[in-house]
């Protein structure tokens, strides 16, 4: 029999209370037409936070910049009728006893050009540089690049006027965080690009004004060595990169670092301390010293990106997950792919009804409950 317990003891994240260690990961679903918070959103977060989810993370919610996004049904953070939509949302979630961040988003040049709530709007960028490196538009002002990071500020604002529990700020998969990041998108020569930390500025500088804007709030950040657009990609090639990039995050003020992997049972740095070593999250915790959460294919056996290609995956075993969860190597975990699947995940892990996972439905993308 597996023992569940580890999962299930709470975790405080600066004022935070959680009572478990699951983490519903972000999952843009584009059920938001128009970019406002509808019924059928409330009814999905609530419905799991009913089910006994530690934590939600919503989807990827957009900053106030035009550009943010390529998708006219991905949520907004801004604006009277979004922000409305987001109240029901968050009160839904209070009502059903659970806690809720929402991951602040902005896709940078992982837009489409002319798409999106504003067509017409330019989209943003470190350098003006395409995810392949390509020039496409000129380099921000600073003053541009200062607006964008208060963009993140402004909504974690509301976030906090709402009632939310924390925010997470998107800083992973090249979207415009990770695009100061990484060296292929930031060839800035300012003080928002060149070494490690220089490029970590931009992230610095936002979750600086977020925490103005929001006080005593969790800030999380979720960050990735990997891009959507390149799997071999890595901002850190390193413990002792890792180690520089992460330092200037905790240093800003961030409460937990979120550490988006593929497969969370794949070391990190294998070279250093083997094939069974610490993950991703595991040598961020290490670094920095702040509580992390893991994620990647937990409970099920392939990884997450050929759901887009609508393919399925099989349950997969929780006990390496949990374990090592159990050792301290990570704090927190986060589902998603089951939890899209299974509302009541959680809970059928919590009461030890293990034979009860489903495996993930090449269809799940298609519905929505
Ligand atoms: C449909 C879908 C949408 C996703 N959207 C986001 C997103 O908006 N923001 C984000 O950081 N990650 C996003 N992800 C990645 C997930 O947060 C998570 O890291 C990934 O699915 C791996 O977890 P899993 O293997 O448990 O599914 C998405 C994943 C899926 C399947």
């Amino acid at each position: 029999m597996t023992d569940v317990s580890p999962l299930f003891k709470p975790f405080r994240i600066r004022g935070l209370e959680l009572k478990n260690r699951i983490v519903m990961a972000p999952m843009t679903r584009s059920r938001s037409p128009g970019g406002f918070p509808n019924d059928e959103n409330v009814a999905y977060y609530s419905r799991r936070a009913a089910a006994d989810v530690g934590l939600i993370l919503s989807e990827g919610t957009l900053t106030r910049r035009r550009g943010a996004s390529d998708d006219a049904n991905v949520p907004l953070f801004w604006g009277e009728q979004a922000v409305a939509g987001w109240q029901r949302v968050i009160d839904a979630v209070h009502a059903a006893g659970g806690k809720m961040g929402p991951q602040l988003w902005h896709i940078g040049m992982a837009r489409r050009p002319n798409s999106g709530h504003f067509p017409d709007a330019p989209s943003d960028s470190p350098s003006g540089l395409t995810l392949k490196g390509k020039k496409l538009a000129e380099e921000p002002s600073e003053a541009e690049v200062l607006d964008m990071a208060q963009a993140y500020a402004d909504a974690a604002r509301d976030a906090k006027q709402l009632g939310f529990d924390c925010i997470e700020l998107h800083g992973a998969h090249a979207y415009l965080i990770d695009q100061f990041f990484w060296e292929r998108t930031n060839q800035r020569t300012d003080r928002f690009g060149g070494s490690i930390e220089r490029r970590a500025e931009f992230a610095r500088e936002t979750i600086q004004r977020c925490r103005a804007a929001v006080g005593d709030l969790p800030i999380i950040i979720r960050i990735s060595q990997w891009k959507m657009a390149d799997y071999t990609a890595r901002i850190a090639q390193t413990p002792e990169e890792l180690a520089r990039w992460v330092s200037v995050l905790a240093e800003a003020g961030v409460d937990a670092i979120h550490c988006s992997q593929r497969r969370i049972l794949e070391p990190e740095f294998p070279n250093v301390d083997g094939a069974k070593g610490l993950n991703f999250a595991g040598w961020v915790k290490k670094l920095s010293g702040l509580p992390t959460i893991s994620v990647g294919s937990v409970g099920l056996s392939s990884e997450f990106t050929g759901a887009f290609q609508g393919q399925g995956s099989a349950a997969g075993k929780l006990d390496e997950v949990i374990e090592r969860l159990g050792r301290g190597e990570f704090d927190l975990v986060a589902v998603g792919r089951a939890l899209l699947q299974d509302p009541e995940w959680a809970q059928k892990v919590q009461q030890g009804r293990l034979d009860e996972l489903r495996d993930y439905d090449a269809n799940a993308l298609q519905t929505y409950y």
